[in-house]
């Protein structure tokens, strides 16, 4: 009997692994029955922008966390697919921080080339997985056009639902009685609600540097980031602070734990992401904090606890459309006994050496460093096209040195492809003064 894999989401990883299968097929090879499952109506996961907050059509919580004007805020380098370049995919080598539509064309260039759409049952929500007598999945979704519900087995299931769309919101003191508008970062869409604004934002990580630049860039009258461990430190423009945790809010004051206090028109929570399963019963379910060494996971992807169970891209990401390629690649011929699998004590040590490698990690050097070998030991596992992991590596430790040179500037600098070896163009227009954020204007056509 032909395997049956259900793929859980047909965002960036859910697409790896779609093509994965894809490409051994190509080859020649005879692959499993493979049906993805995806909740939205199209492709693309985080890639593809919606302008809903709070829930869906249907009443399910809505997935994006995407905004309009999103520009990468990673170079390209470092997530190049290595079977289809950005050069292949757009006739000519591009910038280096492409905004969101330039992104998702690139995404859905390689899936529409592979012809793999077929598989993907669209609008479909995975509502509930068990493990079957027996071995394998009993999984039920729900087809939210027809709203109808199905229950149907699989001998192995891959998550690939991404952790960057249930919003960790806390609470400060005050907040029920805030006389402004309080927004977690995954409900933000368009920084012009926010121009002549002042503003507050508590996180210091990738969405607080980034909704705070795109607030300034589009008007908002002054940004204030409290920090609760360390601050970012970049060399903010003149209408820009950032201020010690806060304590709590009056009205529509912000009092800060040094004494010092702001009056805010919003706050808007960049506080971090929850990996969030609410489809998985405890004995398949991961939990872990947002970090490179997932826990439960041997070699990042196969749940320790049952080896029939995969999870794709559950890692904090420096890498991305790249390491779900490899992760993908990998449990790609575990499912197709290529690949065998240790005991299930060796694969629990695997984890533990895992967090322990990633905990004597020093700086940002070094983590990237871990993720990128990481990767290229799936990819040197399986036949994931090999590529130059070393230059992905230079290409993040300049962008961190750009950063640090000028916060609003860092997008205007431009990195060697790792597939090519071509270096990116400069974009036509500063990042700071490119309003129009759209594929044909970025591409210019
Ligand atoms: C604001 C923001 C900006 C980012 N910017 C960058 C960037 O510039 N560069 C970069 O490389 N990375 C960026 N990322 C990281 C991002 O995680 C990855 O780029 C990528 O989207 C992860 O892919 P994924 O497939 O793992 O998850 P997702 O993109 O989240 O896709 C998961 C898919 O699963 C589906 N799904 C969820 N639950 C179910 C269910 N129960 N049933 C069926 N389907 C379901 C969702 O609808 C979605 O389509 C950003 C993340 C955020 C939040
Ligand atoms: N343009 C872009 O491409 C773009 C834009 C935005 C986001 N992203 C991506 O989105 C992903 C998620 O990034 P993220 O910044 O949302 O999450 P994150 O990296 O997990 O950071 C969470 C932040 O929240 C803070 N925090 C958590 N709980 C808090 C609390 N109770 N009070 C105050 N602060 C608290 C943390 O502070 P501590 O340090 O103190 O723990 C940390 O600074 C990343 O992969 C990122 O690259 C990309």
């Amino acid at each position: 009997m032909t395997k049956r894999v259900a793929i859980i989401g047909a965002g960036p990883s859910g697409l790896a692994q779609l093509r994965a299968f894809q490409s051994a097929k190509d080859k020649g090879a005879s692959i499993p029955e493979v049906v993805c499952f995806e909740k939205q109506s199209d492709w693309g996961g985080l890639w593809n922008y919606s302008w809903r907050t709070g829930v869906d059509e249907y009443g399910n919580q809505c997935h994006g966390s995407m905004y309009r004007y999103l520009w990468s805020n990673g170079p390209k380098e470092g997530l190049e697919f290595a079977d289809y370049t950005f050069e292949e995919h757009f006739g000519k080598p591009i910038a280096s921080f492409p905004p969101r539509a330039v992104l998702f064309d690139y995404i859905k260039g390689r899936v529409e080339k592979s012809g793999v759409r077929d598989l993907i049952q669209f609008s479909t929500i995975v509502r509930d997985v068990r493990t079957a007598k027996g071995g394998g999945f009993e999984v039920t979704t729900r087809d939210e056009v027809a709203d109808v519900d199905s229950t149907e087995y699989f001998d192995k299931v891959i998550v690939a639902t991404g952790h960057f769309s249930v919003p960790n919101a806390p609470e400060y003191p005050g907040f029920d009685q805030f006389n402004g508008r309080i927004l977690h970062a995954h409900d933000f869409r368009d920084a012009h609600e926010f121009s002549g604004k002042d503003l507050l934002i508590l996180g210091t990580s990738y969405s607080a540097e980034d909704i705070g630049s795109q607030c300034w860039k589009y008007g908002a009258k002054s940004i204030t980031v409290a920090h609760r461990t360390t601050p970012m430190g970049y060399d903010w423009p003149d209408n820009w602070q950032e201020v010690p945790k806060l304590d709590h809010v009056e009205d529509t004051t912000a009092h800060f734990i040094d004494g010092t206090s702001k009056d805010v028109d919003a706050i808007i929570l960049c506080t971090g992401y929850k990996h969030h399963f609410p489809f998985l019963p405890d004995d398949l379910r991961l939990r872990t904090a947002n970090r490179l060494a997932s826990a439960d996971l041997y070699k990042g992807v196969v749940w320790t606890k049952n080896s029939d169970m995969f999870y794709l891209g559950m890692q904090d990401q420096w890498y991305t459309f790249n390491m779900f390629d490899a992760q993908a690649w990998w449990v790609r011929d575990c499912i197709m006994d290529r690949i065998s699998l240790p005991t299930r004590a060796e694969m629990a040590q695997d984890v533990v050496d895992r967090v322990a490698a990633e905990d004597a990690i020093t700086d940002d050097h070094g983590a990237v460093e871990y993720q990128g070998a990481y990767t290229m030991e799936l990819m040197n596992e399986t036949d994931y096209p090999s590529f130059n992991v070393e230059a992905s590596n230079q290409a993040f430790f300049e962008w961190k040195k750009h950063k640090k040179m000028g916060i609003m500037e860092f997008r205007d600098h431009g990195y060697i492809s790792p597939m090519t070896g071509t270096k990116a163009p400069a974009h036509h227009t500063p990042w700071k003064d490119a309003m129009d954020d759209s594929l044909e204007s970025y591409l210019e056509i």
